[in-house]
């Protein structure tokens, strides 16, 4: 049986600039610095569980001000290894390429790329669409996303902010990926290589599939969602703790382990 590869999912960060007012009773900066210096500790490279690099799946910061983005790069420079970073509907491309003028973009300039993994190649989609809080795969990134499948035939992790299904929050069902058809018809063919779906956006924990793709996401390192099954006005929004997960994969198992990293509760020998 081969090791296991081990990286890091956090998401929905929604930071705000330092100093700003509180975020539904709460910093963001702080809660994400407590994440990386609990990661630090657990996933370093001396730690039990050495991740090899995280994925943030978007909504980085909250409106999306230069000064977030650059909190942001400060919070992630205490990090044990390498953020790829994901756009969110409450993220700005441009705003966020100013602050990350290294980050990975495609030829056309969406946040995307692949990283070839052990476990399996990474592609990493932009689903931002400006003025829509719901996601969208233009023809562009879907012909970047066909490009990739084409070029290897190995296995796939995907990674995205929007999920391509619905989940019964009023609220956030309204705002999903709308172009989760044409998704679809672009990774139909590759369905058997497709090994997993990393999503954000929703900020629950949550597992299923997806046509027969396994699917996972988490609680943001910030405020929460709370469920709740109500036809409600707005998205109901909750205080649970926050998470990030820990993924380990080898060729024949994905096991995400979701942990609340301010939970103080306490451990024991059972
Ligand atoms: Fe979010």
């Amino acid at each position: 049986m081969s090791a296991p590869f081990a990286f890091l999912h956090l998401t929905d960060p929604h930071l705000t600039p330092e100093g700003a007012e509180p975020l539904y009773g709460l910093d963001p900066g702080a809660r994400l610095a407590l994440a990386v210096a609990d990661i630090a500790r657990r996933h370093g490279p001396q730690g039990a569980a050495p991740a090899s690099f995280a994925v943030v799946t978007g909504d980085l910061t909250h409106n999306a001000e230069p000064e977030a983005y650059a909190r942001l790069r400060a919070i992630l420079a205490g990090m044990p290894c390498p953020a790829h970073l994901l756009l969110g509907n409450h993220d700005e491309r441009d705003v966020f390429r100013a602050a990350f003028p290294n980050a990975p973009v495609d030829a056309r300039g969406f946040v995307q790329q692949a990283v070839d993994t052990p476990a399996g190649r990474c592609l990493m989609l932009d689903t931002k669409a400006p003025g829509t809080h719901a996601g969208r795969l233009c023809k562009d990134r879907l012909d970047w996303l066909a490009a990739r499948l084409a070029e290897d035939q190995g296995p796939v992790l995907l990674f995205l902010h929007h999920p391509p299904y619905r989940v019964g929050i009023a609220g956030m069902d309204q705002i999903p990926l709308l172009d989760a058809e044409a998704l679809w018809e672009v990774l139909a063919p590759h369905r058997a290589r497709i090994r997993h779906l990393f999503h954000g956006h929703l900020h629950r924990p949550l597992s299923g599939s997806w046509r027969g793709i396994p699917t996972s996401s988490l609680r943001g390192t910030s405020h929460q969602v709370a469920l709740d099954f109500a036809e409600l006005p707005a998205v109901p929004g909750s205080h649970e703790p926050p998470a990030y997960a820990l993924v380990r994969a080898t060729a024949e198992d994905i096991v995400v382990h979701t942990h609340d990293f301010m939970d103080a509760s306490g451990t024991f020998d059972l």
